[in-house]
């Protein structure tokens, strides 16, 4: 693979700034955003207010601890605009959750805010080794979800010439990848594996392609999903992380020239790890949830946002910004099983070590009497098909589950194809447990 390190002049200042420039910017952007979300945002000075915490009182970013947290439910109570701090003609667009579960969270941005993001998914792409000039497919979902229009803005502000595919109709996927030969992709990890099965249908080999980078986000995804897809299409695979209520793709980033883990955008959003029972801010390097302040954001200030992801922070490398490790999982995706917790990650490295099982999976929960048992459904990839190849690769995932994860479970290997797919975020888990 090619060596995609940065050349001289390809960062911006910031990116390599000392810790004190990055702490002295956070303090003072910090300062004025939480005033900003205090003096126009109602919903933050009635939280402020019952919190008995001013803006003024913020002289440290550790007394930042001092202000209360932002939850998704704040978003979903206050639907639609509630939670705005300007007014609705101000605003240049909106994004929503899918709302599956419950009403939808809605999320809006100034003409400044859509600047920024553009600029940070420019600065994630150059960060993932994508350069001006390039073309660039895009095969997040456009609409409501950030990932598409997110990614096409960054990909535009880069210089990059845009193929806003969209996601779906992947045999089409295939097509324009090698009609206008891309260097970059953008896709969630799992729908890559998907078109990595359609050019294995149409006889290609997915080697020969043009791409050169993928830069994928939207859900977790693991370090062994990265070698595969890495030697599969002979292309670096980069990790991109966000969410919409802070901003969307393109608030956390890994640098293509070291793999590990992603540099958070600190110079506009302020990050904090805590523990998820008692609140606590954890020490750098600690295990816990993902807590975000934004720094810059007009439209929908975020204050101590709790992302309910779980990462520790760690120290700068290929930037003087804070990496995040890899997440591993969301507190909501976490399976407890028999007392032993499980994140769909863990089952997604061992069967990636089954050479005879494709990296499509699915996670199935029962109860059987008072027991809670746990089905993966995984699929044999096409040359191991026979019954001994099936009976053979359910007993070493059964193994490797049981041995690493500590859990029993049953395995159910489909024929290729036969696990559900999804063109955007893969669904890992289905809980068929009789609810409560
Ligand atoms: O998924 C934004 C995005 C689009 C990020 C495209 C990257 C690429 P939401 O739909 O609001 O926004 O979902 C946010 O997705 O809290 C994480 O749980 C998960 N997530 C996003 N990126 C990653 C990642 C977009 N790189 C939620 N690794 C977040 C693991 C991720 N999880």
């Amino acid at each position: 693979m090619e060596d995609l390190s940065p050349r001289p002049g390809d960062l911006e200042p910031i990116e390599t700034a000392s810790r004190d420039e990055i702490a002295a910017l956070q303090l003072s952007r910090m300062q004025t955003s939480l005033r900003h979300a205090y003096e126009n945002a109602p919903f933050y000075r009635t939280r402020f207010d019952a919190a008995g915490v001013h803006p003024d009182d913020l002289k440290s970013l550790a007394d930042l601890a001092k202000f209360p947290f932002t939850t998704k439910s704040d978003l979903r109570d206050t639907y639609p605009f509630g939670m705005f701090a300007v007014p609705q003609n101000k605003l240049v667009r909106v994004h929503a959750s899918s709302g599956t579960t419950g009403k939808p969270t809605v999320v809006g941005y100034t003409a400044q805010d859509i600047s920024t993001w553009a600029d940070l998914v420019a600065r994630s792409m150059r960060a993932s080794g994508a350069r001006a000039g390039d073309i660039a497919h895009i095969a997040y979902g456009y609409g409501l979800f950030t990932g598409g229009l997110g990614a096409h803005y960054g990909a535009e502000r880069l210089g990059c010439t845009v193929v806003p595919v969209s996601g779906g109709m992947t045999e089409r996927q295939v097509t324009l990848i090698r009609d206008f030969r891309p260097r970059v992709i953008m896709v969630t990890p799992s729908y890559m594996l998907s078109i990595l099965d359609e050019f294995r249908r149409q006889g290609l080999d997915p080697r020969d392609s043009s791409l050169a980078v993928g830069i994928f986000g939207a859900e977790p995804w693991t370090n062994a999903m990265r070698t595969e897809i890495e030697q599969a299409f002979d292309m670096h695979a980069v990790d991109i992380y966000g969410l919409s209520e802070v901003m969307g793709p393109g608030v956390a980033n890994e640098c293509v020239e070291t793999k590990d883990g992603l540099h958070i955008w600190e110079d506009h959003f302020y990050p904090e790890i805590i523990d998820p029972v008692t609140g606590a801010v954890l020490p750098d390097g600690q295990i816990g949830e993902l807590v975000f302040t934004t720094l810059t954001k007009e439209g929908l200030p975020m204050v101590r946002y709790r992302t309910r992801d779980l990462t520790r922070l760690l120290p700068g490398t290929a930037r003087s910004m804070r990496r995040m490790e890899k997440i591993t999982g969301r507190s909501d995706d976490m399976i407890i099983l028999r007392g032993v917790n499980i994140f769909p990650t863990q089952i997604e490295e061992q069967i990636l070590k089954c050479r005879a099982l494709a990296p499509h999976f699915q996670i199935e929960l029962t109860r059987e009497g008072r027991m809670d048992s746990m089905t993966v459904h995984v699929e044999c990839t096409a040359a191991s098909g026979s019954d001994a190849a099936r009976t053979a690769s359910m007993k070493e995932l059964a193994h490797h589950i049981k041995s690493v994860v500590g859990v029993s479970a049953r395995i159910v290997v489909h024929d290729p194809g036969g696990v559900a797919r999804s063109e955007g975020k893969a669904k890992r888990v289905v809980d068929n447990r009789p609810k409560a």
